[in-house]
């Protein structure tokens, strides 16, 4: 949650921080400001909306200086406002703040500045965080750095913090717990961001500062410490990704870009690791964990929203292919309950980000435990990442939309391979299946860019169905999760109330709610279910409710009883969600854009939820 930015160099700084801010509103698009030392002051510039309401307030002014640090917020405390927008200045008016994270303890520390005369002028626990570490500084007479690492020592919560100050106006002081930061390395110039990609025209070099980390970041100088003020080497990487990959590259959003790249992603994913002709799977980090995975007594998956629905399928895939017993687990419960775990067990984290909040935790507390951390994480170094024993990543590249596409099949192209080995070494799967299925997932990427092709039917039905009220999606084994993902998705872009549901589960009281009015979309490939969701398809249509289904290619059967189809190739059970999700995924773009909605940013949601 929250974007933010940072530059100090020779150039003028307000731009790159503007167009940096720009590429992280994933993250968050309810407020947006800078702040920059014009050679006197800090002059801070904010606004309620997003970061192109923010520039147009700015209008003509001549915005001069060559040190900025500039945030897109994500509300936590206090409402969308200016008032509330970032940066904030402290009370001298010397020090300005941004920040991303929850300062868990602001109230006490209000509470005491509060009795020492302070007045705020928001709502926010960045401002008392602030006003905090100046109080600490005047007191103590000591510099902005030390003061920050007395006041984080009594801080609990997450953040990500850059400071600049009136004294030292060439310096970003940075500080990391919990939220992501990177520093790009460029000559007589740093760059700061909540990832790589405000910097990426400009370096390649970068550093990913870990947390309980400060860094100091000068136009020639980085230096890295501990909280304990000891130095550290910091550990330059180059970064692998180029900018066409951060650009919409002639689509209109970046929903349909990702949606558009999946046959590309999901053979990006297989690259180097699927080899047919051998029969092999490679996946180092799977193979490194092999024994302790083939004897695990379970596998516990833990995830968030759409990670969490490529574990439900996960799930189906692993019992079937390996039976290795898997429950799949809400991070956010998980975290705060108080789960059995033994030492035979193997966590598997799913996460895009690799950042959200709750799944780090858990797997924290998991490692804590004795528990075996794996990673499906598609950012690469990033905390869940760094925080696994082992794992794989997606190689999906940058999903910048915030709602989850070309991450979520090239997770289960990940989680099917990793099971299709683990199965195969472990011997619950026969020679002939696991050759079926290597070449199976071999022409996955075309069978995805057929449905590419095949999208005018999906934009029609968009167009008849934008007005309705609620959706059903119903969708039976492999193709549960798939219903669940259909739904979230309408959901999330096009603000129309959906619900997902195992297909016979319905009778168990949804189906109250069928009428000539509510479309269900049914999720119905040909698969060991196909009679039973037939039947399923009847009883909706006997209530005269609307149906719509996602097909195999040739199935007469579904398209007789559908009011509407979205076709999809013919696919053996196991990887057909990596298919029947994409015109899911593409019915809710378009029922998005021809309601008007802003699909890339939808309301109240952010990409990478590092809060709670
Ligand atoms: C939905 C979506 C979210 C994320 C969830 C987990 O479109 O994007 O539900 O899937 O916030 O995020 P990651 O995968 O980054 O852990």
């Amino acid at each position: 949650m929250c974007g933010i930015v940072g530059y100090t160099g020779n150039r003028q700084a307000y731009p790159i921080v503007i167009k940096g801010l720009k590429r992280l509103e994933y993250r968050g698009y309810d407020s947006a400001g800078v702040a920059i030392y014009d050679n006197r002051n800090i002059k801070i510039y904010k606004k309620e909306g997003k970061v192109a309401d923010l520039e147009e307030s700015i209008g003509t002014q001549n915005v001069q200086g060559t040190s900025c640090i500039g945030h897109t917020r994500w509300a936590t405390h206090g409402e969308p406002s200016d008032r509330n927008a970032h940066p904030h200045l402290s009370a001298s008016g010397k020090i300005a703040m941004i920040h991303n994270g929850i300062i868990e303890n602001y109230a006490q520390l209000k509470r005491e500045l509060l009795n020492k005369g302070y007045i705020f002028k928001s709502e926010t626990d960045t401002e008392v965080l602030l006003n905090f570490i100046e109080e600490i500084k005047t007191n103590n007479n000591c510099s902005l750095e030390e003061a920050l690492r007395i006041a984080l020592k009594r801080v609990t919560g997450a953040y990500v913090i850059l400071l600049i100050a009136n004294d030292e106006p060439d310096t970003i002081i940075a500080a990391r717990k919990g939220s992501p930061l990177v520093i790009g390395v460029g000559k007589n110039e740093h760059f700061l961001g909540s990832d790589a990609s405000p910097m990426l025209e400009y370096t390649k070099e970068v550093v990913y500062v870990n947390d309980y980390e400060l860094a100091i970041v000068k136009p020639d100088e980085l230096v890295l410490k501990n909280l304990g003020n000891e130095k550290l080497t910091p550990y330059v990487q180059k970064l692998d990704m180029e900018l066409s990959a951060i650009e919409k590259g002639g689509f209109d959003h970046f929903m349909l870009k990702e949606i558009f790249e999946q046959p590309q992603t999901i053979f990006d994913c297989m690259r180097g690791r699927l080899d047919v002709k051998a029969g092999t799977i490679t996946m180092a980090g799977i193979q490194q964990y092999a024994e302790q995975i083939i004897s695990a007594n379970r596998i516990v998956i833990i995830a968030c929203g759409t990670s969490w629905h490529a574990g439900l399928v996960a799930e189906y895939i692993i019992e079937e292919l390996c039976r290795i017993n898997v429950e799949v687990e809400y991070a956010s419960e998980y975290r705060y309950r108080n789960p059995v775990i033994n030492k035979d067990d193997i966590i598997l984290a799913i996460s895009q980000s690799g950042e959200t909040a709750d799944t780090l935790v858990a797997i924290e507390n998991a490692k804590e435990k004795g528990a075996i951390i794996l990673g499906v994480v598609n950012v690469v170094g990033s905390s869940i990442a760094r925080a696994s024993h082992a794992g794989a990543y997606t190689h999906a590249g940058p999903e910048i939309g915030v709602a989850s596409t070309k991450a979520f099949t090239a997770q289960l192209v990940v989680l099917t391979m990793m099971a299709l080995k683990i199965g195969y070494m472990k011997g619950t799967i026969s020679n002939e299946r696991y050759q079926k299925l290597l070449k199976e997932l071999e022409v996955i990427p075309e069978k995805a860019a057929w449905i590419m092709n095949h999208t005018d039917g999906i934009k029609k039905i968009a167009e008849k169905y934008k007005q309705a009220r609620d959706f059903l999606y119903l969708g039976r084994g492999y193709n549960f999760a798939v219903a669940l993902e259909g739904a979230l998705k309408l959901k999330e872009i096009s603000y129309i109330h959906a619900e997902g549901y195992p297909a016979a589960e319905m009778k168990h009281g949804p189906i109250a709610l069928v009428d000539e009015n509510l479309p269900v979309t049914f999720v119905a490939t040909k698969d060991a279910y196909h009679e039973k969701i037939v039947s399923n398809m009847q009883e909706i249509k006997a209530r005269k409710g609307m149906v719509i289904a996602v097909i195999t290619e040739g199935d007469d059967t579904c398209a007789e009883l559908s009011d509407d189809i979205m076709i999809v190739p013919e696919a053996d059970e196991i990887v057909a969600p990596m298919l029947t999700v994409i015109p899911l995924q593409l019915l809710s773009y378009y029922i998005g854009v021809a309601k008007g909605c802003d699909v890339d940013k939808p309301r109240n949601l952010a990409k990478s939820v590092t809060v709670e």
